[in-house]
């Protein structure tokens, strides 16, 4: 069963699209005494122990701060080899916490020793997680981390109808969470009100390019 810490827009909207496409997910909030109080259809409330000890993999759907204080105490040692996927985005704290140079998800990843931290699902908006389409083809979801965890975020992204696209590793997550605040720059910029998303592909082969308009 997928396990979900933080029961906030995008933790509840992460727990209802994935439970529609038949994900067993559990959902919890990062307070330990109780569960999450209003889930989705088809989906477990949870304590957060229940999260931390018995499902895989694990989301955090927490503001940033509020994660990496999380996985710097026990919570970051009890994973026992599980994937961790840190959805966070430190670009919309109010003050700087993660130092020039870094990433949000590179500090979950050195603070959760005991988890394989892969960084997801931080570029799609939570209003419009079931919007999978754009311009013809499918909403791109990077993907960064260790290659042995990457398969099962795959294999969700792709149950969710995302592509999938593999960034590298854990420090990809800088122009992954740099990413995150330009598409909201321009969401705010154009009034689309998060309803937008990236595709990244390979160009069409074009047969006529410029050079061959000018020699012909
Ligand atoms: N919203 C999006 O479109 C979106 C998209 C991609 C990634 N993200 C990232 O996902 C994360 C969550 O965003 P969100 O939009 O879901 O935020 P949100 O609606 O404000 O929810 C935040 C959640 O964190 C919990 N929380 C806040 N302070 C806490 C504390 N001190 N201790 C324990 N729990 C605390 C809240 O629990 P309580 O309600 O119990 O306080 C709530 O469940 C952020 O890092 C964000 O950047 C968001």
């Amino acid at each position: 069963m997928m396990g979900i810490i933080g029961a906030g827009r995008m933790g509840t909207a992460l727990a209802r699209v994935l439970a529609a496409a038949g994900v067993p997910t559990a959902l919890c909030t990062a307070r330990c005494d109780r569960p999450a109080a209003d889930p989705p259809p088809d989906c477990t409330p949870a304590t957060l122990d229940d999260v931390l000890w018995h499902t895989d993999p694990v989301l955090l759907a927490l503001p940033f701060p509020v994660a990496v204080g999380l996985v710097s105490g026990p919570a970051g040692r009890c994973g026992d080899g599980r994937i961790l996927i840190d959805a966070t985005n430190p670009g919309f704290c109010r003050d700087r916490v993660v130092p020039p140079g870094l990433s949000g998800g590179e500090l979950i990843a050195s603070a959760a020793t005991g988890w394989r931290t892969v960084k997801a699902f931080n570029t799609v908006p939570a209003e419009h997680l079931a919007a999978t389409r754009i311009g013809g083809g499918t909403v791109t979801l990077p993907v960064a981390g260790p290659a042995d965890a990457k398969p099962p975020v795959f294999d969700l992204a792709g149950r969710l109808g995302f592509e999938p696209v593999d960034v590298g590793g854990i420090e990809s997550s800088r122009e992954m969470e740099a990413l995150a605040v330009l598409m909201a720059r321009v969401s705010a910029a154009y009034d689309l009100h998060g309803r937008i998303g990236i595709r990244i592909a390979e160009l069409d082969r074009s047969p006529v390019g410029r050079g061959a308009d000018v020699a012909g």
